[in-house]
């Protein structure tokens, strides 16, 4: 059999058998398909209030879901959260969209979740500063410009005694993800980057609440850093 024909017998086969499986696919696994590998969104939503319960959240805090994506983890925290207490806010329209439907489908809009399509940070108004910022699998999507404006807003916007906790990639294995690069950082480099903010970071590692978060690649770790004001 020719080589080339061969090539192309696999690569046809590999698209049948994608189709087949896309078959089995729900509508809420193409939603978070939106955000993430698809068929996984259980296990990062789980994860994501187990994560946040560990970090004494309570249900009057005042919490901000930074880059909350369809609501993949939204959803349990707007549950667990008093009435307005939830903020989400994402830089995709269509995100913030199949989130309201999110939304919908669990019957939460009674908790009156604010859902913000943005573009700037700088447009972002809020009346009351919060108690805790959550950015879960973004701050790796942002270029070094861009993360300097996110750390700006987060230093505006929370409380004195206020904690933003985030994943970050320290493990080799920089490639795009969606129109987003997927960038690796050393835990320095975001060390500097908080004090140029006026802000002091903490790893959360198994020592203090036995969370590392993996990914299905047991090689890529995404440890979870606490960022906190210094004054
Ligand atoms: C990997 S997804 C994670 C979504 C959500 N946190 C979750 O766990 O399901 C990253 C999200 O960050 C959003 N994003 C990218 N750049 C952003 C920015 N500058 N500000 C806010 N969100 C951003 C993307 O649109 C995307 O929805």
């Amino acid at each position: 059999m020719n080589v080339n024909f061969k090539e192309l017998l696999k690569w046809f086969i590999k698209r049948i058998r994608k189709k087949i499986r896309s078959y089995s696919f729900t509508s809420q696994d193409r939603r978070h398909s939106k955000v993430g590998l698809i068929g996984d969104w259980k296990e990062k939503r789980e994860f994501q209030i187990n994560f946040l319960r560990s970090i004494d959240l309570k249900p009057t805090h005042f919490l901000l879901d930074l880059g909350c994506g369809t609501l993949r983890g939204g959803i349990p925290i707007i549950k667990y959260l008093n009435e307005r207490n939830y903020t989400g806010i994402d830089v995709r329209a269509k995100v913030i969209k199949e989130a309201k439907k999110e939304l919908k489908l669990y019957h939460l809009e009674e908790k009156k979740p604010k859902l913000i399509y943005f573009k700037k940070f700088n447009e972002l108004k809020f009346s009351k500063k919060f108690d805790v910022i959550w950015a879960f699998s973004v701050l790796i999507h942002l270029k070094d410009e861009m993360l300097d404006k996110c750390l700006e807003f987060i230093r505006n916007n929370l409380k004195q005694d206020g904690r933003f906790f985030c994943n970050v990639n320290v493990t080799p294995n920089e490639k795009l993800w969606r129109d987003f690069p997927l960038i690796l950082r050393s835990l320095e480099f975001y060390e500097n980057k908080a004090r140029k903010h006026n802000l002091k970071i903490q790893i959360i590692g198994p020592a203090e609440v036995g969370i590392y978060y993996r990914f299905n690649d047991p090689e890529i770790k995404h440890p979870i850093i606490k960022f906190t004001k210094i004054e």
